[in-house]
């Protein structure tokens, strides 16, 4: 059976701190808004550091206060390999699009953006700060960005793929 699923994989440096928490949170909307059959999400991370680990128990933390379980995800590296698998490739930063951009194939089915092209309006800033090696105030504001976008990415995705 050909599996017509809308895939998303969002990207961020470790795959501990931003990008499981915009799974989780993308996640939840999917299927909160009932397209859950339809649209499905993972995470990973451009560096090897962290592989096979849990998420950051900040971001584990900060994420259950407002609903969103992280305790399953496990750490894993982007590969060439996810950009024929994936219809959408979110990367939390320019380092990480830069990173994204030197493993892309020439030809791939996954559309390569930054995460908060998909926030409708102004920002001072068009990345999720690495919240890893600051204070715990770093999670929330991480936390903010991430369901602002993943509102924007899921009336955009439901736009464009008639869903
Ligand atoms: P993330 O945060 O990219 O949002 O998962 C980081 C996690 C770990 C490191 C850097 C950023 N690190 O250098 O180990």
């Amino acid at each position: 059976m050909v599996d017509k699923k809308v895939k998303v994989l969002f990207v961020c440096l470790g795959n501990i701190c931003r990008s499981p928490s915009a799974e989780a949170i993308f996640s939840a909307k999917v299927n909160t808004a009932g397209y859950a059959s339809q649209i499905s999400t993972d995470s990973a991370g451009t560096s090897n550091y962290h592989i096979g680990s849990s998420p950051d128990n900040r971001a584990v933390t900060y994420a259950s206060r407002r609903g969103y379980d992280l305790k399953h995800l496990r750490a894993r590296q982007v590969s060439a390999d996810d950009f024929d698998k994936f219809d959408y490739i979110l990367a939390m930063d320019e380092d990480n699009l830069v990173n994204l951009t030197a493993i892309k194939p020439q030809q791939c089915k996954a559309r390569l953006a930054l995460i908060l092209n998909y926030i409708d309006c102004e920002l001072v800033s068009n990345e999720v700060p690495d919240p890893y090696f600051g204070g715990d105030q770093g999670f929330d504001h991480v936390l903010d960005l991430l369901e602002t976008a993943s509102d924007g990415l899921l009336n955009n995705i439901l736009k464009n793929h008639s869903l």
